[in-house]
């Protein structure tokens, strides 16, 4: 038998919008009778935030049933590493006990340093060789020993296939970091079913929130600690990449320069603050490291952009995360990349419970990007 870790049963996830490999699932659900297709739990667990995401049972017939997030206190979660589990759980448990969702399966995502996507050349075209030959190619492209990871992949499909072989997605993650975030989800009595990777997730939410563009666009989420930078096109994926930098920088630097506390910077760099002269202090410091993000994801871009065809290259910029509702930001990302920026809504085609305020919705739909691309995940059951 192999002793790799790639998990069986991927194909068995099915949603209509899948454009990514899944990092891992567990296919102890499968061997039940009378299996159906039942909705995930989508969980975003950030740094700054977990976000909920819950739709109705039908999975062709979706209406958001629960959404919400609830605030991860600073430092429990660091480099994508849960370093306060205790208190985290606290903080998922309040969250489950507030929304009381349904779903006791539950679809999570890792990103960073600790998962590794890469587009490969394989020799084989029969899915279940690539799968046999799995571990053996994995190891030349992955910086970790084969043992410590769990390993995926995902076809990139007919059209990128010749007699030489296929290209697919290849998707591995620190076995350490994907076990912290389904431990962390069993802690609270859930189920850990699919661990995505962040940037696919959010692609299928793209996908699934109305007509995708004839031509490629990059998805962009501004989070916290991090940006995922994936760029889509001809219904597939043709680039991913997690960039270290998000808003909390732009916090910390206002502490810095204006001598606040935490929570008194935040306030300041999401609502302004009435004293000119702190306003004097913060606004460069916003407005430079704000041009520092910007001249990073245009860097990236550039870096894919000059190994790429033009009929491959994004010609839109879609932002989305907590960080997409800084003022201005889309602007100054527009001005220094030279494409037009748009902030995504991933809820704009799904009806919505009538118990669910459309303000308060409005407000946070950006930022549940990548929690809504992982509730269309289901399990069948
Ligand atoms: N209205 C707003 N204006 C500006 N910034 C905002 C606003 N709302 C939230 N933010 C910022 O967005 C960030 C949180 O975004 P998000 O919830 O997407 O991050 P996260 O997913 O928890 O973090 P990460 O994925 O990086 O670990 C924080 O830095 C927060 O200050
Ligand atoms: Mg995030």
């Amino acid at each position: 038998m192999n002793n790799y870790n790639r998990t069986k049963g991927t194909d068995r996830f099915q949603s209509p919008h899948i454009l990514g490999a899944v990092i891992m699932n567990f296919p102890d659900l499968f061997k039940k009778l009378g299996q159906r297709q039942r909705p995930t739990l989508g969980l975003d667990i950030g740094s700054h935030s977990i976000k909920l995401v819950e739709f109705s049972e039908s999975s062709t017939d979706r209406t958001v049933r629960r959404i919400g997030r609830a605030l991860v206190p600073p430092q429990a979660i660091v480099d994508g590493s849960i370093k306060r589990p205790d208190e985290l759980a606290r903080v998922l448990r309040a969250l489950i006990d507030n929304l009381q969702p349904k779903a006791r399966y539950v679809t999570t995502s890792v990103a960073g340093y600790s998962v590794i996507i890469k587009k490969i050349n394989i020799p084989y075209q029969d899915k279940k060789e690539i799968e046999d030959n799995l571990l053996f190619e994995a190891e030349e492209y992955i910086p970790f020993e084969i043992e410590d990871v769990y390993i995926d992949f995902y076809s990139l499909g007919k059209e990128n296939r010749d007699d030489s072989g296929t290209e697919i997605f290849l998707v591995a993650a620190k076995k350490d970091m994907v076990n912290e975030y389904a431990n962390l989800i069993q802690e609270v009595g859930l189920f850990p079913a699919v661990v995505d990777v962040e940037a696919f997730a959010l692609g299928n939410a793209f996908e699934a929130a109305g007509t995708i563009p004839t031509k490629p666009v990059a998805l962009v989420d501004l989070g916290a600690q991090k940006t995922n930078l994936n760029i889509i096109g001809q219904g597939t994926s043709l680039f991913t990449k997690d960039i270290v930098f998000g808003g909390m920088q732009i916090t910390e630097a206002i502490q810095e320069a204006a001598g606040l506390g935490y929570e008194a910077a935040e306030k300041v760099k999401i609502a302004g603050d009435k004293d000119l002269a702190l306003m004097k202090e913060v606004a460069p410091v916003c407005k430079e490291l704000c041009s520092i993000w910007a001249t990073e994801l245009k860097k990236t871009i550039d870096f894919y952009n000059a190994s790429s065809k033009k009929t491959q290259q994004p010609e839109q910029i879609f932002i989305s995360g907590g960080s997409a509702s800084l003022k201005g930001l889309d602007r100054l990302f527009s001005e220094t990349i030279g494409l037009s920026v748009r902030i995504f809504n991933p809820l704009q085609r799904f009806p919505v419970a009538q118990d669910i305020e459309p303000g308060y919705l409005s407000n946070i739909a950006p930022e549940m990007a990548i929690a809504t691309g992982l509730a269309l995940r289901t399990v069948i059951k």
